[in-house]
């Protein structure tokens, strides 16, 4: 898949990733905010790269002006709502590139596909709750609030979170599609 957007690319992960994606996955805070471990090696990388590229579920995104890859989105069909026509979505970004409206173009581009491509009636994304800047945005990009799970999950450092949880129906994003003009207004 191939989704051409402003300032990125989201594409499929390919081997050679493996440097770009070692260089933000072994940064402390991305893993840290997401609820995994960073990468201590390359080694490691490769192997979650490998798994990413088998999956089919995670996808990379690309800066438009240089081709490095600069960070992942997912569109899993493991979600809370047991039902084959939903996906939920994971995201996680270089922290070179945070808070310039990077993702939020991401998400988008991936509601846009997940809604005419993969014919979803149904994305959810959540976030653990201090994550306030992967909350932020989700509001921009015009998700309802569901609630919060309290002790969601432990996470590899032991640490026990809240969680998040938002969704947008297909409906949702159709009548927003059409009112472009609130649409993703504030990236
Ligand atoms: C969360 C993440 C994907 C956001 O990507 P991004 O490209 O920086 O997002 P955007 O620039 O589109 O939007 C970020 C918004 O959060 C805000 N923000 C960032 N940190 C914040 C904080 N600590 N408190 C409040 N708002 C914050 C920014 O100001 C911006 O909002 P604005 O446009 O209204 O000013 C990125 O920080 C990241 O990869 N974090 C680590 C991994 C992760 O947490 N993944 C999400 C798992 S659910």
């Amino acid at each position: 898949m191939k989704l051409v957007g402003k300032r990125i690319v989201i594409r499929d992960l390919k081997l050679s990733d493996d440097e770009d994606l070692f260089e933000y996955g072994s940064h402390p805070e991305v893993g840290y905010s997401a609820g995994w471990k960073p990468y201590p090696s390359i080694t490691v990388a490769r192997r979650v790269l490998s798994s990413f590229i088998l999956s089919k579920e995670t996808f990379g995104i690309e800066e438009l002006a240089t081709s490095k890859l600069i960070g992942t989105i997912s569109l899993y069909h493991q979600c809370i709502r047991p039902y084959n026509k939903i996906r939920s979505l994971g995201f996680s970004l270089h922290p070179d590139y945070w808070n310039q409206g990077i993702m939020t173009e991401a998400v988008l581009l991936m509601l846009d596909y997940a809604f005419t491509k993969e014919n979803c009636e149904l994305v959810e994304v959540g976030h653990h709750s201090d994550n306030y800047g992967s909350k932020r945005v989700i509001e921009k990009c015009g998700f309802q609030y569901d609630g919060r799970l309290a002790k969601f999950k432990q996470l590899y450092d032991g640490r026990v979170i809240d969680a998040d949880f938002y969704s947008m129906t297909k409906e949702e994003y159709e009548r927003r599609k059409q009112n472009e003009e609130s649409f993703g207004s504030k990236i």
